[in-house]
């Protein structure tokens, strides 16, 4: 059977609205599936909302209200979010749609002989969700870094996952490349956990969390917030009612560093126990931060990613994600940051560029070109890769050999003595232009209004109407 393109994204938490963070995996996750699609794939996308587990549970209880009610309003921001930022998803999924509750139930049971039961006495996040072991403890001084909150002490009995059955399978995947985790130095912290990931606890007693969906069979448990966030990946292609091998394994699955562990380890050993293939590649970009600390709906830090967007529109946001957030890296957000990025670079180099030649084409009666384009093997290389900060750089420079070329060649000189020349010249530096834009389009959605006014019915832009007015 064809294997399409599936894209997936984490499901954020919905125990606030998005903040800046969250647009770092949509925007990642939307611009491979632009990519993919001006390359005639057909692409399945993936978003959606994680509605169980304490923190959720907690947040409600604080604001007195029904937690249905509360998922349902948060759920909604981020659906919306979506919305605003033009997102090309496919599919949205909800961890309390009933399909996904009956679906997570019935992987459950298939996983059965890989689940045993036991106690745990130990440490735990409430903000990562997650299951601390004592090193980490001691290495954290018993207060979570990314949630400045100190770990909980939990002694309760669960369900374990014996992720120890599949851990060398998961160990050679990940080294033959087979499941590909980017970049190259988290995967080898993720060969390191690897070593002494220990079994997983799955499930919760009900006494300490009655949020979540119940255990198959044991009415004094619920599942970990985990597990039934992990199978949304395959709940929402169908799974297992449905075959899901046209979009299974996933071509990427796009995440943040704090949870790359969860879809390295655990995910795949979900997978395996289930007879899956493990998804081909696994996308873990850094941390958007402010001041150096991360920004999370827990500490309450957010930039409001509506005010970034509002700003200057969409195309301001995605340039300064794409190009200034290095895809695996952590970086700062600062509004100066960001304001030079659009004044500097995105209004200059590419705004003016544009709102010249199109003025000049129309003052020497350039006519409008046919043109079709593919994109250079190297800039197709480094999208293949993922390498999205890289790829939107090698655009860019194409765009600033546009910018050098014109000043060059003068098209305004010639004009007044050698008019057919100009109009020459003027053709080439178009062409030149839309080849450049083209690599762009991923990346800027503004970039199919910039071919229509030189190749269909886009209207030039005259100089009092800039693309990206500076104000
Ligand atoms: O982790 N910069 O949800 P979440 C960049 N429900 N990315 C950030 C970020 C920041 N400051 N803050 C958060 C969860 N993210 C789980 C996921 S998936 C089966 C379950 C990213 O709301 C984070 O890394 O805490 C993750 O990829 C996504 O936002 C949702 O985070
Ligand atoms: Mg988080």
């Amino acid at each position: 059977m064809s294997q399409e393109i599936y894209i997936t994204t984490a499901i954020p938490y919905v125990n606030g609205a998005p903040h800046v963070g969250h647009a770092e995996d949509y925007l990642l996750a939307d611009i491979y599936a632009r990519y993919q699609t001006m390359q005639g794939k057909d692409v399945r996308f993936q978003a959606g909302t994680d509605e169980h587990g304490n923190k959720i549970e907690k947040k409600a209880g604080e604001q007195q209200i029904d937690i249905k009610e509360y998922v349902d309003q948060n759920s909604a921001k981020f659906q919306n979010f979506l919305q605003k930022f033009d997102i090309k998803y496919t599919d949205f999924i909800r961890t309390t749609d009933p399909s996904h509750i009956e679906r997570v139930q019935k992987i459950w049971q298939r996983l059965e002989k890989h689940i045993y039961s036991s106690s745990y006495d130990g440490w735990y996040c409430e903000g990562c969700e997650r299951f601390v072991t004592q090193k980490e403890y001691e290495e954290n001084q018993g207060t979570c870094p990314d949630h400045q909150a100190p770990y909980q002490h939990l002694t309760e009995s669960n369900y374990y996952f014996r992720v120890s059955d599949f851990k060398d399978e998961i160990k050679a995947a990940i080294e033959n490349g087979k499941m590909q985790i980017l970049p190259e130095f988290r995967k080898n912290e993720i060969l390191r956990l690897l070593e002494d990931a220990p079994d997983v606890s799955i499930s919760r007693p009900v006494a300490h969390l009655k949020w979540g969906i119940p255990v198959p069979g044991d009415e004094s448990q619920v599942m970990y917030v985990w597990m039934d966030a992990l199978t949304n990946y395959i709940t929402v292609l169908g799974y297992p009612d449905q075959d899901i091998s046209n979009y299974w394994p996933a071509t990427v699955q796009v995440v943040g560093k704090d949870i790359l562990r969860f879809h390295a380890i655990l995910w795949p050993a979900i997978l395996l126990g289930l007879g899956l293939p493990l998804p081909r590649t696994i996308l873990s970009h850094g941390f958007i931060q402010v001041d150096g600390q991360k920004i999370s709906k827990s500490l309450g830090n957010g930039i409001d990613p509506v005010e970034v967007l509002e700003k200057h529109g969409i195309n301001a946001f995605r340039y300064f994600f794409s190009k200034h957030i290095d895809t695996f890296l952590d970086a700062d957000f600062t509004w100066e940051k960001f304001e030079n990025a659009y004044r500097n670079e995105l209004a200059n180099d590419y705004g003016n560029l544009v709102q010249r030649l199109s003025v000049l084409c129309q003052k020497n009666s350039v006519e409008k070109l046919d043109f079709s384009s593919a994109f250079v093997p190297e800039y197709t290389e480094l999208m293949e890769r993922f390498e999205f900060t890289n790829a939107i750089n090698k655009a860019w420079g194409m765009i600033q050999d546009v910018n050098r070329h014109i000043e060059e060649q003068k098209p305004w000189q010639l004009a007044k003595t050698a008019p057919e020349q100009a109009r020459v010249s003027l053709s080439e530096l178009v062409k030149e232009l839309l080849v450049a834009n083209h690599h762009l389009k991923p990346f800027l959605p503004v970039a199919e209004t910039v071919e229509s006014i030189f190749t269909g019915s886009g209207q030039i832009l005259p100089p009092e109407t800039p693309l990206f007015p500076k104000d």
